[in-house]
């Protein structure tokens, strides 16, 4: 199967059949995870891998009782994005690029004073900043679980607050922004899993500037 053929396999699995995805395939679809590109290279969330039967029912009983995909996931992805950017974050993302990478000083001071410039800006907007780098990661994850043929859905529908509360994101300088759960589709009880994929033809999604 090319790229394409996986891509057109995938579907947002409404219910999964409760077995395991092999723990390999797991930590691929995490390293594209943590490979995928964040604006400044910041990485500004983190991203929870809930395998814990009770907990993952917890999650759905508390915060999202209309996605049956929780309790039958294998592996539960919670992306959080940091509430507010903090000058700690950005030493130690620093502290990272000099330990990585042997980077001219002056190069380093201005980019520095570059990032410095998200401390001045309001939480809120940082937020929503870092929620959108979220959703790279997220596109990342899904394609991944699509490459290695395990099925998956993303999860906007779940109350964050609530979410937030379960997990202490808060205290944490966290708060949820959507979940990925990973497993195998239940293709008996899965209404979705033998549908066609309705999307805009390529024609109206793609305008050619030439
Ligand atoms: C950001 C995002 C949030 C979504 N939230 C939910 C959700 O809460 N529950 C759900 O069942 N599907 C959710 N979906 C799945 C979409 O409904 C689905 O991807 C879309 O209808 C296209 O269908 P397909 O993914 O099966 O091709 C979400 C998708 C995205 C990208």
């Amino acid at each position: 199967m090319n790229l394409t053929d996986k891509l057109n396999r995938r579907y947002a699995s409404k219910m999964m059949n409760s077995l395991p995805v092999d723990d390999q395939k797991v930590e691929n679809i995490l390293e594209a995870i943590r490979l995928a590109p964040t604006s400044l290279g910041l990485q500004p969330f983190t991203v929870f891998v809930v395998k814990n039967q009770d907990m993952k029912e917890e999650i759905f009983r508390t915060a999202a009782s209309g996605q049956p995909q929780i309790p039958t996931c294998s592996h539960l992805l919670v992306f959080a994005a940091n509430r507010s950017i903090t000058t700690e974050m950005l030493d130690e993302y620093f502290e990272l690029i000099n330990n990585t990478r042997n980077l001219p000083k002056e190069k380093v001071v201005t980019y520095r004073q570059l990032m410095d410039g998200l401390l001045n800006r309001s939480n809120e907007a940082n937020f929503t900043w870092a929620a959108h780098q979220v959703y790279i990661a997220l596109g990342f994850g899904l394609v991944a679980a699509a490459t290695e043929g395990v099925d998956s859905v993303p999860i906007e529908g779940f109350n964050p607050k609530a979410l937030d509360d379960l997990l202490q994101l808060e205290e944490k300088n966290l708060g949820s922004v959507c979940l990925m759960a990973i497993g195998n589709r239940d293709e008996e009880k899965d209404y979705n899993a033998k549908l066609p994929k309705v999307r805009k033809s390529k024609e109206k999604l793609f305008t050619e500037i030439n």
